[in-house]
């Protein structure tokens, strides 16, 4: 019987937890037994009581309950010296940012640990149910709307009032990802009229099909490329053809929301300096892609910075910020990742499955993905 524990999550600010009380009942079901150390759903709204009653055993956060798991899944990656206590064989799944983290790669490698990063879960069909990033990107969009409408000085909506008409707000979306789409249909379902832009040709229809109009790319003979539905990687030269073209329609925003992003990289800098001098003050801009370097000049993690009468608001990490949704389907994700793999109470994780091939970084402490060990000078 596999022993699973939910650890409460360690990195600052993080209010998520990896599993309900519900998921606790299916892995229970499964044939793991489940310890839930204590608190680790207090911040995203599930009591120590309602683990309890759905049969988990709650223990104290530490390095004895680490020793004694078989599995660990957790939200963010977590400490080393948590992950030092894990016994050699045992499992780790969550988002472990694995990019470009040569301590996470000696810590796998010398505790002979297995570890799955979410992250690089292929974005196929089947995968769907299990996909964190995804699940986790829609709540990004929504909330960065809801606090670019609390922030701007106008309306989003057009109204007709007895004062005079009210025109819409112009909002900006970059990049049409899951996040940005997500943007795009809560600005669009507030009266916003929204322009996006995004370097892979597949999405102008998505984007049209939300009411929104598609920026195109600039039309250079270097055509961005993308894999598993992921943008690569475009060259300088590139960007600045398209800041370019991103400058006008910036100069009329009054928010413009950034997601621009490319897996493992820095993000790409689509707004600068001479942009922003040009965007009205009262306007706000929330950079999503703070924590890879950010598509906008000057946004800061977690900060309100004014420029000039521009709010820039470095968003990182607004899951957080929706804990109890944001659990509720991360911890979804995992059960539906993991599920299949369970057989007469045992896990038994099919090391040629197309999902776990993509996502399985250690195998018992031999690295399989060449991506984290090869990903250098990105973020
Ligand atoms: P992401 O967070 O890595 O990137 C966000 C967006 O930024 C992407 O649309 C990308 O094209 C865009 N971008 C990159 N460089 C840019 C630039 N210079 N200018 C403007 N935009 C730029 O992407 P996310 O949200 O994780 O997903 C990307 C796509 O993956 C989705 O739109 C979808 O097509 C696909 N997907 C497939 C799934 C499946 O089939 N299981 C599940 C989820 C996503």
């Amino acid at each position: 019987m596999p022993r699973l524990l939910i650890p409460r999550e360690s990195a600052p600010g993080e209010t998520r937890v990896a599993a309900t009380p519900e998921t606790v009942k299916k892995f229970l079901a499964l044939g793991c037994s489940v310890a839930v150390e204590e608190d680790a759903g207090v911040s995203s709204g599930f009591t120590n009581d309602a683990y309890h009653k759905s049969g988990a055993e709650l223990v104290p956060a530490n390095n004895e309950e680490w020793s004694k798991a078989d599995l660990v899944i957790c939200v963010q990656r977590p400490s080393e010296t948590s992950l030092k206590s894990l016994s050699p064989g045992s499992l780790v799944v969550g988002l472990l940012a694995p990019y470009n983290n040569p301590t996470l790669v000696k810590t796998l490698k010398d505790n002979s640990l297995s570890a799955m990063a979410l992250e690089m879960l292929p974005r196929i069909s089947r995968a769907q149910s299990a996909d964190a990033l995804s699940s986790q990107a829609n709540i990004s969009g929504y909330k960065a709307i809801l606090i670019a409408a609390a922030s701007l000085d106008r309306y989003f909506p057009m109204l007709m009032t007895a004062a005079g008409t009210v025109q819409p707000a112009k909002i900006v979306v970059l990049g049409a990802g899951v996040a940005g789409l997500q943007a795009v249909a809560t600005a669009r379902r507030l009266g916003a009229v929204v322009y996006v832009s995004d370097i892979r040709p597949a999405v102008k229809e998505q984007v049209e099909s939300l009411g929104a109009r598609f920026i195109e790319p600039p039309d250079l003979e270097e055509r961005p490329s993308e894999s598993g539905g992921y943008a690569k990687q475009v060259t300088e030269n590139f960007l600045l053809a398209q800041r370019q073209k991103l400058s006008d329609h910036l100069a009329e925003a009054d928010v413009a929301i950034c997601t621009a992003q490319v897996p493992g990289k820095k993000a790409p800098r689509l707004i600068n300096e001479e942009m922003l001098d040009r965007m009205r003050p009262g306007s706000v801009i929330v950079d999503l892609a703070v924590q890879q370097g950010g598509n906008c000049f000057g946004t800061k993690a977690d900060e309100i910075v004014n420029r000039k009468g521009v709010k820039l608001i470095g968003a990182a990490n607004l899951p957080c910020s929706v804990p109890n949704h944001a659990s509720y389907l991360y911890s979804r994700n995992i059960l539906a990742l993991l599920e299949p793999f369970f057989k007469d109470k045992k896990l038994d994780i099919k090391l040629e499955d197309e999902l776990i091939a993509g996502c399985l970084i250690s195998y018992k402490g031999v690295i399989k993905s060449q991506e984290v060990l090869t990903a250098g000078g990105g973020i």
